[in-house]
């Protein structure tokens, strides 16, 4: 690609919306944590593990990624996770980044809410104090467990409603529609929670339609499948609901065979809300600014596409409109002193 473009991705201002914290954890932690821990992995080395990231579906990286999750039982442990997603994060001129996590791995085997959302959010305060990144916490539901325990864990954190913004719905989407926690995503929205939900990543477009409509989800994360229903298309601009795309995890995960099959060009040509994010960093072979570089080179985008895209995951970011319009300038600057 062309040198310029290439700084262009690089510098530009962007957020983050759709990352799981979980997903950045880079083996050489992960060994670091398993053995301070005591904890033996099924791995004998770095490259070892990494050696086996070959995923034919979501389902074969689940897996991997549930168990490599294990090691994580103290503050300490999260901590440590988060900010060394924050300090990648900056390096990529990310400026705001929504993270999700995933309590029910972690309470599922002892771990309580607290260490997890503690460690956390102790690492988002230090990561705005040290580099002023901003972040937001989404707390997600596994999908393939019941409502009964998405909506215990939605009672575990009331007491922390103030360190989360939204919830949303992941892990293995086939088969579980986003119909099955309707009623849980009603109590949240009634709590005051933003609303998300992964749908059309190897779901049809019919499960982002249930995700808009029945949990009234005001961002689909990947979303993906929605090219193949004008009707949802139409629907997706017209309410103004982003997509967050992750274009390396679609890769990996064989959602798609090519790159060029993402069909974030046909998203914004048609209007769509569509963002660039790197879903689960350590396991897809990059973080955002990869996310951003592939893709160009992949669909050829345009300057004017990327910056599209970044100021679209400021629009679609769950802030105050205060912190949207400080955002967008620094945006704006930033266009008009590149050279
Ligand atoms: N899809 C569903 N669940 C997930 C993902 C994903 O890409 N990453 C982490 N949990
Ligand atoms: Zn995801």
């Amino acid at each position: 690609m062309n040198e310029n473009l290439k700084r262009y991705i690089e510098l530009i201002p962007k957020a983050e919306l759709h990352v799981h914290i979980e997903g950045t954890f880079e083996p050489e932690l992960m060994f670091e944590i398993a053995q301070r821990n005591n904890i033996s992995l099924k791995y004998n080395s770095v490259e070892e593990l990494r050696d086996a990231y070959k995923f034919n579906n979501l389902q074969d990286f689940l897996d991997i990624y549930y168990s490599a999750a294990n090691v994580l039982l103290y503050e300490q442990d999260f901590y440590d996770l988060t900010m060394a997603y924050l300090r990648k994060a900056h390096a990529d001129n990310v400026i705001h980044t929504e993270i999700f996590f995933d309590p029910q791995t972690h309470t599922e085997r002892g771990v309580s809410f607290d260490t997890v959302i503690n460690g956390i959010t102790n690492a988002l305060k230090d990561a705005k104090t040290e580099f002023g990144i901003s972040s937001k916490l989404i707390m997600c539901f596994l999908r393939h467990l019941s409502e009964q325990s998405a909506m215990e864990t939605l009672k575990l954190a009331l007491p922390h409603k103030d360190k989360i913004v939204a919830v949303g719905l992941d892990s293995s989407e086939k088969g579980n529609p986003p119909s099955k926690f309707f009623n849980v995503f009603n109590q949240a929205r009634e709590e005051g929670f933003f609303v998300v939900a992964h749908a059309g990543e190897e779901g049809p477009a019919e499960y982002v339609w249930e995700a808009i409509d029945l949990l009234e989800a005001e961002r689909i994360d990947h979303g993906v499948s929605s090219v193949d229903d004008p009707d949802l298309m139409e629907e997706l601009r017209d309410r103004e609901i982003p997509l967050t795309v992750c274009p390396l995890s679609n890769l990996k995960l064989k959602v798609v065979e090519n790159l060029k099959d993402i069909p974030v060009k046909i998203f914004l040509e048609k209007g769509i809300l569509v963002t660039l994010n790197s879903d689960d960093p350590s396991y897809f072979g990059g973080y955002v600014n990869d996310n951003y570089l592939q893709t160009a080179e992949a669909l050829n985008l345009s300057r004017n596409d990327i910056y599209t895209m970044a100021k679209n995951s400021f629009l679609a970011s769950f802030i105050t409109e205060n912190e949207r319009s400080i955002f967008i300038e620094k945006l704006r600057e930033f266009e008009n002193s590149f050279v």
